[in-house]
């Protein structure tokens, strides 16, 4: 790879004049190989389209509905995504797992649909505590991934972006160790290697869960992360500051 991803996931959080401020910051933040991506609230997503279309700023969607169109009151569906020049989803965030009850199976629906409409799925993979306790991590890791494989005789992306996310880490200000980071990335990529068509340079591994400036430097350097997907500090000025920490190590 030859840029660090960092994306920003803003959850439910922030409002128009927020919003703004935060796209600005990223706007005014020409760090070298540093690629960013934020996922503003879907109601901000127009925002971005008009302010982020003739930027190096990529944006895109929290999640996607699984299903096509129809009576799913509430729901975004990829082509109205796509519609809107949104290029980008998150697709299974441990919040929607865990929080809100999606398995694998809707998962990979909502995977399928966003390879149908061309969008980049950012997939969310990660064990909780009470799989890492038991020695499941690995395990519940690649069935997560194993799920949406089917999907990829649809449309194969140019590139397949995986989150490793542990459940446990998110939100809490404990990140996961290097050496279970490295270990993780590691079969994360060899997986898709081996089970898919994806060549190597073609997989990016992020890790999320407690990025923050003091922890960045460790973490990004380890072998096979390829970015981060950030939560809270990607709410602040602490995003352009991972930014520059990471690039200074490039
Ligand atoms: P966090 O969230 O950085 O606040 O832990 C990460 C995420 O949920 O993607």
């Amino acid at each position: 790879m030859n840029s660090i991803l960092l994306a920003g996931n803003w959850k439910m959080n922030g409002n128009m004049l927020q919003v703004n401020q935060l796209i600005d910051a990223v706007l005014l933040a020409k760090i070298p190989a540093i690629e960013w991506m934020i996922f503003p609230p879907s109601i901000y997503l127009s925002t971005c389209q008009q302010r982020l279309l003739e930027s190096s700023v990529a944006w895109g969607a929290q999640d996607v509905s699984a299903h096509c169109n129809g009576a799913y009151t509430g729901e975004v569906s990829a082509s109205m995504l796509a519609d809107m020049d949104c290029r980008n989803v998150l697709i299974g965030h441990s919040e929607r797992r865990h929080g809100l009850g999606e398995d694998n199976a809707v998962i990979a629906e909502k995977f399928a649909r966003a390879l149908e409409e061309n969008l980049q799925p950012i997939l969310c993979v990660g064990e909780t505590l009470t799989q890492r306790e038991s020695g499941e991590s690995e395990a519940a890791v690649l069935d997560q991934l194993a799920s949406v494989f089917p999907c990829l005789t649809i449309s194969q992306p140019k590139q397949l972006i995986v989150a490793y996310e542990p459940v446990w880490a998110i939100g809490t200000g404990v990140h996961a160790s290097t050496s279970d980071v490295a270990s993780m990335h590691q079969s994360i990529a060899d997986y898709i290697t081996s089970e898919t068509d994806m060549l190597p340079s073609q997989v990016r591994v992020l890790y999320g869960g407690s990025v923050k400036p003091s922890n960045a430097e460790p973490l990004i350097l380890v072998d096979r992360v390829d970015g981060f997907l950030v939560g809270g500090a990607s709410l602040n000025n602490q995003f352009t500051q991972i930014g520059e920490i990471c690039s200074s190590l490039f």
